[in-house]
């Protein structure tokens, strides 16, 4: 078993996640430590029943630590993984500063498990949480069809961007509500009754630092630098996850009927799709859900080989606090059997 966890990034809204699910999944874990910032040093914090007080990440902090867990702002992953990595441990880091770096994997338990099991004391990322959904939906059509071309519009929730997000979500909903003024500190506009169609900063071409990470991602993911994709990134209303509507020009066609044959036998992703029915995938439905949920599959009319359908998933579950567990049990059950 793990000696010693060190959960940083514990307070945060994927840390909140992540202390649920390692206290209902039980990786083997001797002791857990959470940190923070400053701001959150010396707070408490009930897990399995006991107080664990949260101590201040600095770069000593690491000591006797074999597994740590990060969900930090990027240039705190920066700054401080290396000393984990010094300190022995093996890394599993939410943030999104080391996933292209090409000592570190970057992975998804339901694609390339491999991938993690080849790292001692190192980093080892978890995906951008829209890329995740996206890249696990993508990868049996890839296995199938090879896919050449992906167009993807993204309608992100406010808890993307952590608890300061959802709380901006809540309250200024409710000054707009009652004609008020609100100061937003985490978007740029209003997004009480707006959709923002810039998430992360200008990158390149036109395109943002969100949009970016899923084509990069992506291709880092699928093991193959030929996939071409367009994003378009949206922040929307929305408190808890990502939807993506998606569409995919395969070398080999791919039928609406295969399609779900081949998401319904794919690990992690479930088809949510009946129309007549009114029947798919929805953020309030995917809420506290683990998988990754397709649904309104059909023919992309304006193209022989193309695909389109819907995704939606649970962004602080499957597309963070989820994968990064995932990860550790893997670990462990290569590790300790
Ligand atoms: N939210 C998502 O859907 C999602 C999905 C995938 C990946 N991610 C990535 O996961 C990471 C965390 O995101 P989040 O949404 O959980 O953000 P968050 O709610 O803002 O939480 C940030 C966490 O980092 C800690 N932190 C901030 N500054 C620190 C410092 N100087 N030293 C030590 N700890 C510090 C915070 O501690 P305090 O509470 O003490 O400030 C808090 O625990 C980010 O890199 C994000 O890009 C997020």
């Amino acid at each position: 078993m793990f000696k010693c966890v060190a959960l940083v990034g514990a307070t945060g809204a994927v840390g909140r996640i992540m202390r649920q699910l390692l206290e209902s999944r039980h990786l083997p874990v001797e002791r857990y430590r959470f940190l923070a910032s400053a701001r959150s040093a010396g707070s408490t914090i009930t897990f399995q029943g006991k107080p664990i007080v949260v101590e201040e990440l600095t770069k000593q902090a690491f000591a006797g630590c074999d597994l740590v867990i990060a969900t930090t702002p990027d240039d705190i992953a920066r700054d401080y993984l290396p000393a984990a990595v010094e300190a022995g441990a093996t890394v599993i880091d939410e943030s999104g500063y080391w996933r292209m770096d090409k000592n570190v994997p970057l992975v998804i338990p339901e694609i390339n498990p491999q991938e993690a099991l080849k790292v001692k004391a190192g980093i080892i990322s978890s995906p951008n949480c829209s890329t995740t959904q996206m890249a696990l939906a993508l990868k049996p059509l890839h296995d199938y069809g090879k896919v050449k071309r992906v167009v993807v519009s993204t309608y992100q929730a406010t808890s993307g961007i952590g608890v300061q997000g959802q709380k901006e979500l809540i309250e200024g909903t409710a000054a707009a509500l009652k004609g008020e003024s609100y100061n937003y500190t985490a978007f740029k506009h209003p997004i009480a009754f707006n959709c923002i169609p810039q998430i992360g900063g200008h990158k390149e071409d036109g395109y943002t630092s969100e949009e970016m990470k899923m084509v990069y991602e992506t291709r880092k993911i699928l093991g193959d630098e030929s996939i071409m994709v367009c994003p378009t990134a949206v922040r929307i209303p929305v408190s808890n996850c990502h939807s993506e509507s998606i569409m995919v020009e395969t070398e080999r066609p791919i039928s609406p009927e295969k399609a779900r044959e081949l998401f319904a036998s794919f690990p992690g992703i479930k088809v949510v799709d009946d129309l007549h029915n009114s029947q798919y995938p929805l953020p309030s439905t995917s809420d506290g859900c683990d998988l990754v949920y397709v649904g309104r599959i059909r023919k992309d009319i304006s193209h022989p080989n193309g695909l389109a359908f819907w995704c939606v998933s649970d962004n602080l579950r499957k597309g963070a606090a989820t994968n990064a567990v995932q990860i550790a049990e893997l670990i462990a059950k290569h590790r300790f059997g």
